[in-house]
């Protein structure tokens, strides 16, 4: 062994080279394949993007609908995996819902781990792109007690999501088209987002061959914290106790800034902006665009408003490149469109799933090594064992 230099967090240390997404933190620019996130957010759709991540390039209209078709073909879940879900209480949290389905999946599509050429690849991709969604909306249909339902296979890839979600047993779902515009959205811009902790966890894991659907597992866990995707739902608590205390946002900014107390402010700062999130800024706007057409009111959202601004203009805030990130506002917009919060870091892992895939397929097409850190050793030099009547 050469010698082994330690960075925690991994703040200054690449872990592969990639084809896929760039970012710049100081200037705030995202890409996907090259192409800039406004514009993806502006005129493609999720299922485009999804297939860009992951093959590369923007689909022609064949193979867009062929990637489609193929996914319908496979929406199908296993009964038994009915029975897995009915096991847990309604009061668990949706993620892991998610992650524990994701998992079980593999017991039912046990060929899904063989992935030695292309073709069994582009299965196993096929496979997760279709079933994932069913399980985040059998997720959300268990905690609201609603009867487990698979959509429609005529509509879209995300008007199905919402179908699936909240279609109500004795009604038909009509999908209003500012709430699938609008979800659109969020989850393109949520798609990919290079080395993060979840897409890095989803390559390590993939790194010892453990199959796509066991990595995607590991990635919703991972993505399930606070400081990660759990933070949309933690920032909407936040708001929302802020609202509860009489909304003096100063108290919670001092408590923000003060050393001795854990609380940070939810939705601010990031390991590589450090000028502005550009997915936060699409979504403020968004945000207000959204909750306008959909005649939604929502106080937290002047809450949020205010609490950015006094952010903006503080010291601390400033002096450590803190700005607002995707997270700040997208929970807002979720609530508007009738998402329970304990289900919004799950939209965010619908929206990330192609990354994740697109990430996984590029680890394993160039035969990247297993993922296994060095240490430091600074614990006890040999020591003699003691029996148990010694101790
Ligand atoms: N509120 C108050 N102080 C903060 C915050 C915050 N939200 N974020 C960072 N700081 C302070 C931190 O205490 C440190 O101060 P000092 O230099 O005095 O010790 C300094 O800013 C640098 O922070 P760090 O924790 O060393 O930075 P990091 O790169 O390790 O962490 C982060 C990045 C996103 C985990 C962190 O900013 C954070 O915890 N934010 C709140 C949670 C959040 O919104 N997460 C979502 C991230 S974006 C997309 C996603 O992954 O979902």
């Amino acid at each position: 062994g050469g010698l082994i230099t330690i960075d925690p967090g991994f703040k200054n240390t690449g872990s592969c080279q990639s084809e896929i997404t760039f970012l710049n933190g100081e200037e705030g620019i995202l890409r996907y394949r090259g192409y800039s996130i406004e514009e993806l957010a502006d005129n493609a759709s999720f299922l485009e993007v999804a297939y860009l991540l992951i093959f590369g390039e923007l689909p022609s209209q064949n193979k867009l609908n062929k990637f489609y078709q193929d996914i319908k073909e496979e929406s199908h879940v296993d009964e038994e995996m009915k029975k897995i879900l009915d096991g847990f209480p309604k009061s668990a949290h949706p993620m892991g819902v998610v992650s524990s389905l994701t998992n079980a999946l593999i017991a039912f599509n046990p060929t899904s781990v063989n992935v030695d050429s292309e073709e069994d690849m582009y299965k196993a991709i096929i496979k997760i792109l279709a079933k994932f969604p069913v399980l985040c909306a059998w997720a959300l249909r268990k905690r609201t007690g609603q009867p487990l339902d698979y959509g429609d296979s005529n509509l879209g890839y995300v008007e199905n999501v919402l179908k699936m979600m909240f279609k109500k047993p004795s009604k038909d779902y009509e999908v209003d088209p500012v709430v699938a515009s609008a979800l659109n959205k969020l989850l393109i811009l949520h798609a990919d987002h290079e080395q993060n902790c979840s897409t890095s966890t989803v390559r390590v894991v993939g790194s010892s061959h453990a199959g796509l659907f066991a990595s995607i597992s590991a990635g919703v866990s991972a993505l399930w914290g606070p400081l990660h995707g759990g933070a949309n739902q933690a920032v909407i608590e936040m708001l929302e106790a802020i609202k509860e205390d009489g909304g003096d946002t100063k108290k919670f900014m001092a408590k923000a800034k003060d050393k001795n107390d854990p609380f940070r402010l939810m939705g601010f700062g990031h390991r590589v902006y450090k000028n502005f999130d550009p997915r936060a800024k699409i979504i403020k706007k968004s945000a207000d665009e959204v909750l306008g057409k959909l005649g939604v009111e929502d106080p937290v959202l002047d809450i949020a408003k205010g609490l950015e601004k006094e952010a903006l203009e503080d010291s601390y805030f400033v002096d450590r490149k803190l700005y607002p990130n995707v997270d700040f506002y997208s929970g807002i917009i979720y609530r508007a469109l009738g998402v329970p919060t304990d289900m919004f870091t799950v939209m965010f892992a619908l929206g990330r799933l192609p990354g994740w895939i697109a990430q996984w397929r590029e680890m394993r097409l160039r035969k990247e090594p297993i993922g296994r850190p060095r240490q430091i050793y600074t614990g006890e030099n040999h020591r003699a064992y003691k029996d148990i009547s010694n101790r």
